[in-house]
């Protein structure tokens, strides 16, 4: 199975440059499933609310349309962050797109900073997509620092977990290897790079998309200067055994009653 990620540099504001960007990198590319960065069509450090407002659409808005086409022109299942409107709420999401289909919305449950401004935390548990055979569980960027929401994706069946991102702090690449070890599962983090200024925040963002595979290793990491695309084959079933060696799996071996939840 050949998966990626789309590592971009969003201008804030401007959709359709930032459509191009995408269009272009993915000229000629084929996979079975892609992951771009979190907010990739709107940029990320709004300065007011009827800024996010303008910028957020409802799930079949233009980033479905988008997305839609380029699925259809790489044959992958793509992912990729949205500000997602519902009603007069406004969500920080990620689309998972297959073809002409919308397979699903995560909406993400962990905010950072000023991200409680602009959005309402997400509403629903992390759920699991099954896209052509594989269990595909989604998070977006923050969500990392919180191991309960890659817990809850693996316990449900994740062998992959799509993490569209923005990240801004360096800890997170490292912090994958652990959190794919101890649930087996494979993991692409799509970062963006680049810098936006505005309002009072400056945020410069980190780049090195990563790839992490079952066992915590890097299959694949990108600087924090380049706009790239890239790919890695993974054998799938390495993330359905949940065997460490003949006597311990790592999911059977837990001890819930133990557990202070
Ligand atoms: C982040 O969650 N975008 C830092």
């Amino acid at each position: 199975m050949k998966i990626g990620y789309v590592q971009t540099n969003p201008l804030f504001g401007e959709k359709d440059t930032n459509f191009e960007q995408v269009n272009g990198l993915l000229e000629g590319m084929k996979a079975d499933l892609l992951v771009l960065p979190e907010l990739f069509a709107t940029g990320y450090a709004f300065i007011s609310k009827t800024e996010v407002e303008s910028l957020a659409e409802e799930i079949d808005g233009p980033t479905f349309q988008f997305l839609k086409k380029q699925s259809q022109k790489t044959e992958a299942v793509l992912i990729g962050g949205f500000a997602e409107r519902d009603g007069d709420k406004i969500y920080n999401s990620a689309m998972i797109v297959s073809k002409n289909k919308l397979i699903g919305v995560y909406r993400k449950i962990h905010l950072y900073y000023k991200e409680k401004e602009w959005f309402s935390p997400g509403n629903k548990t992390p759920e699991v997509f099954n896209v052509k055979g594989v269990n595909i569980g989604v998070m977006i960027c923050f969500d990392w620092f919180f191991p309960e929401t890659i817990r809850t994706l693996a316990l449900q069946g994740s062998e992959i977990i799509a993490h569209p991102s923005n990240l801004v702090l360096p800890y997170c690449q490292k912090a994958m290897q652990t959190r794919c070890l101890v649930n087996r599962v494979y993991a692409i983090t799509s970062n963006r790079i680049g810098r936006e200024k505005r309002g009072n925040d400056d945020f410069i963002f980190t780049g090195g998309s990563q790839i992490t595979s079952y066992n915590g290793e890097i299959l694949s990491s990108s600087q924090n200067n380049d706009i790239n695309v890239a790919f890695v084959e993974i054998d799938i079933e390495k993330a359905r055994d949940k065997h460490l060696n003949p006597y311990n799996n790592i999911f059977e071996d837990r001890r819930p009653e133990f557990y202070k939840l």
